[in-house]
């Protein structure tokens, strides 16, 4: 392989914290081995329509650039969840919406501008994209992100930590006004399709029943769950439910569908566990949604930490000549697999897990 002078950083989907870590470790790594490092701008926007940025859609990340933002959440290049390129939404002129595939504009791109790689940090959507991108000649090593911790082939993503801590803090606080009130608490939070949020912060944070996507629930299950916890004298009852979770008897609460370039958005299962909760035991319930919440604040200490060895990896990766894999956190540490082997399979919550079974030996309801 051609040696290495120029390469590219970007950030895809939704933001998580520990993204920045990542860039300042690749930009800090790639400098020291004479590399000239650039971010794009929000996804492939910054190659697509660079006149929307006033300092330019790629913008050189030198040592300064990355100073002191390890510690900060969000992604300083920004990112998108919506005009995935290999499925562009191109709006034609009668209004209808075509899809069209732009990833060559990204490889004349890169070709143009003499940049030799690209590290792409993302989810599912961003590293099947990057598979692709690989495939067709460029580059490239994915960085797997994503608080949902839905990546398949890495022990986990940096965020997902942030992520839980958050969410069983929030727990922590409930219980006490949940007891007061002889309350029953639901508190919704992100993960898409898999429970992963809901079963770590569930069970650390104390729920007395978790609802994942995994496990289709029945709510006249969590119903007697919360009788069951009033006939022994504890009348409050603390619901944890992922936004993914479906009821065994209905569908799973979508927000909006999905369009081209941009999957459907979820949420709203709280409300509606909360209010068929406060039907069948006649007792008063609330929901809190966390929602973006859980995107933002800085990185625990294990999600920094993760963020800088997965951005140095990626250009220790390159430097070995490597393309078209991600890097990936194993048993002994950072390893690399194929991109193709992470694209487009999902890591749901495995139902035989010990974390599972460690919700059930405590006595926790999930609904079935
Ligand atoms: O994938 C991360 C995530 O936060 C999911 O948990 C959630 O379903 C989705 O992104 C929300 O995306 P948006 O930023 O479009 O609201």
């Amino acid at each position: 392989m051609a040696s290495i002078r120029r390469i590219a950083v970007n950030t895809g989907g939704g933001d998580a914290p520990g993204l920045n870590a990542v860039i300042r470790a690749v930009a800090i790594s790639a400098a020291n081995r004479g590399w000239e490092c650039y971010g794009i701008r929000e996804g492939f926007n910054g190659i697509f329509f660079p006149e929307r940025y006033a300092e330019g859609g790629v913008v050189r990340l030198t040592r300064d650039a990355v100073r002191g933002i390890a510690h900060l959440g969000g992604t300083i290049i920004g990112t998108t969840n919506k005009g995935n390129p290999l499925h562009f939404p191109l709006r034609m002129p009668d209004g209808t919406v075509k899809e069209v595939d732009r990833s060559e504009e990204i490889l004349e791109f890169f070709a143009r501008k003499e940049i030799d790689a690209l590290v792409s940090i993302g989810g599912d959507g961003s590293l099947t994209i990057a598979d692709a991108l690989a495939q067709k000649g460029l580059r490239v090593i994915g960085v797997p992100k994503t608080i949902d911790n839905d990546l398949d082939k890495t022990a986990t993503t940096f965020g997902f930590d942030t992520a839980v801590a958050f969410a069983t803090e929030c727990l922590d606080r409930l219980h006490s006004t949940a007891q007061s009130h002889q309350r029953i608490m639901v508190v919704e939070v992100m993960g898409r399709y898999a429970g992963w949020i809901a079963m770590h912060a569930g069970i650390s944070g104390g729920a007395h029943a978790i609802l994942i996507p995994e496990i289709p629930f029945d709510i006249d299950k969590v119903a007697a769950k919360v009788r069951e916890r009033d006939s022994q004298g504890r009348s409050y009852t603390l619901v944890m439910v992922a936004e993914g979770a479906n009821p065994t008897d209905g569908q799973r609460a979508v927000l909006a569908p999905a369009e081209i370039g941009h999957a459907e958005r979820l949420g709203g299962i709280g409300e509606r566990v909360a209010k068929v909760l406060a039907e069948r035991t006649g007792k008063d319930a609330r929901t809190v949604v966390l929602g973006h919440l859980l995107r933002g604040g800085s990185p625990t200490t294990f999600d920094r930490l993760a963020a800088l060895r997965f951005g140095a990896a990626a250009v220790r990766a390159l430097d070995e000549g490597q393309s078209g894999i991600m890097v990936a956190l194993g048993y002994r540490g950072v390893d690399y697999v194929p991109l193709a082997e992470v694209a487009g399979h999902m890591k749901a919550v495995p139902l035989d897990c010990d974390t599972l079974a460690t919700g059930r030996d405590l006595g926790i309801s999930f609904g079935d």
